[in-house]
C-alpha cells in the first residue's frame, strides 16, 4: 500500500490537535505538529524557541526562514519515511512550495490535504474554553470536553493551563493571520487536486468518522 502523507489545514480551533490524536492512532501514523515543537522549544529556550516567542504570542506566524528548515528536516526523519500528518504546516504559500519541492526531490507526494472547516464564532468559543496538559498534551474544553475532575489531566492528573494565545484579543488576530496567511492555501491545494473539507462543527467523534470514510475512500480509489 502507498505511504499516507497527510496534511491537516483549518483555523485555529478547529479541531486539527483533536483530530490527529484520532488518524494517527488510526493509520499509525508520526504526528508533526508545528505548534507542539514551537512551544517546546520555547519552553526548552532553544534559539529557535526564543526567536519565535515574541511572534506566538502576538498571535503571528514566525517567519517562513524559521519554521521551513525545521520542518523539512523532521520530514527526512526515519519515521516519516512511509507517512506522516502534518498539522500547523503549510502555513503560508511559500512553506507549501518548499514542501512541495522537497517531497518532489524524493519523489514522494502528499495524499491529500484535510481541511476542517468552522466558523470565526465557532473558533472564538472554543479556543477561549480550551484548556491543555503541559505534561501529556490532551486537550480539553470547559464545556465540550471537559475532563473527568475539573483542572487535572484524565491521563496522570497533571494540572490544565490555558495557552498564552488563547486570550481574547490574539484569538481574533489569530483568526485575522488564518485568513490573510493560510486560507490562500485551500485554493492551492483545490487545483492540485489534494484537498478534502470536513464540516468541524461537528461533534469530535463524527468529524472523525468522515475523516476515516474520506481515506478509506481514496484507498480504494486506487489514490493512495
Ligand atoms: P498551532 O499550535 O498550530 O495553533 P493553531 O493552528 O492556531 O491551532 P490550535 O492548536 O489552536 O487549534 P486546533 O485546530 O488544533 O484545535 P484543537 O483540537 O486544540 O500554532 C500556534 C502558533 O505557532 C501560531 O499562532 C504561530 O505563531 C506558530 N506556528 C505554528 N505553525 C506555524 C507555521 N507553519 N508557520 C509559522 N508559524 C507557525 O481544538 C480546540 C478546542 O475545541 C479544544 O478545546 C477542543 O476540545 C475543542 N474541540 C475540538 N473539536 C471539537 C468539536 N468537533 N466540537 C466541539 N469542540 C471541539
Amino acid at each position: 500500500m502507498a505511504e499516507l502523507n497527510l496534511i491537516l489545514l483549518g483555523p485555529p480551533g478547529a479541531g486539527k490537535g483533536t483530530q490527529a490524536e484520532r488518524i494517527t492512532e488510526d493509520f499509525n501514523l508520526p504526528y508533526i505538529a508545528t505548534g507542539n515543537i514551537l512551544r517546546a522549544a520555547v519552553s526548552e529556550g532553544t534559539e529557535l524557541g526564543i526567536k519565535a516567542k515574541s511572534f506566538m504570542d502576538a498571535g503571528a506566524l514566525v517567519p517562513d526562514e524559521l519554521i521551513i528548515a525545521v520542518i523539512l528536516e523532521r520530514l527526512q526523519a526515519a519515521d516519516a519515511q512511509d507517512g506522516f500528518l502534518l498539522d500547523g504546516f503549510p502555513r503560508t504559500v511559500p512553506q507549501a512550495e518548499a514542501l512541495g519541492t522537497q517531497l518532489a526531490g524524493l519523489e514522494r507526494h502528499l495524499s491529500a490535504v484535510l481541511l476542517i472547516d468552522v466558523t470565526d464564532e465557532e473558533v472564538v468559543r472554543r479556543l477561549s474554553g480550551r484548556r491543555v496538559s503541559a505534561k501529556t498534551g490532551r486537550v480539553y474544553h470547559v464545556e465540550f470536553d471537559p475532563p473527568k475532575n475539573e483542572g487535572v489531566c484524565d491521563i496522570d492528573g497533571s494540572r490544565l493551563i490555558q495557552r498564552d494565545d488563547d486570550k481574547p484579543e490574539t484569538i481574533l488576530n489569530r483568526l485575522a493571520v488564518y485568513h490573510e496567511q493560510t486560507e490562500p492555501l485551500v485554493g492551492f491545494y483545490t487545483e492540485l487536486g489534494l484537498l478534502r473539507r470536513f464540516d468541524g462543527a461537528r461533534p469530535p467523534v463524527e468529524v472523525h468518522d468522515h475523516i476515516r470514510a474520506q481515506i478509506a475512500t481514496l484507498r480504494l480509489e486506487d489514490r493512495i
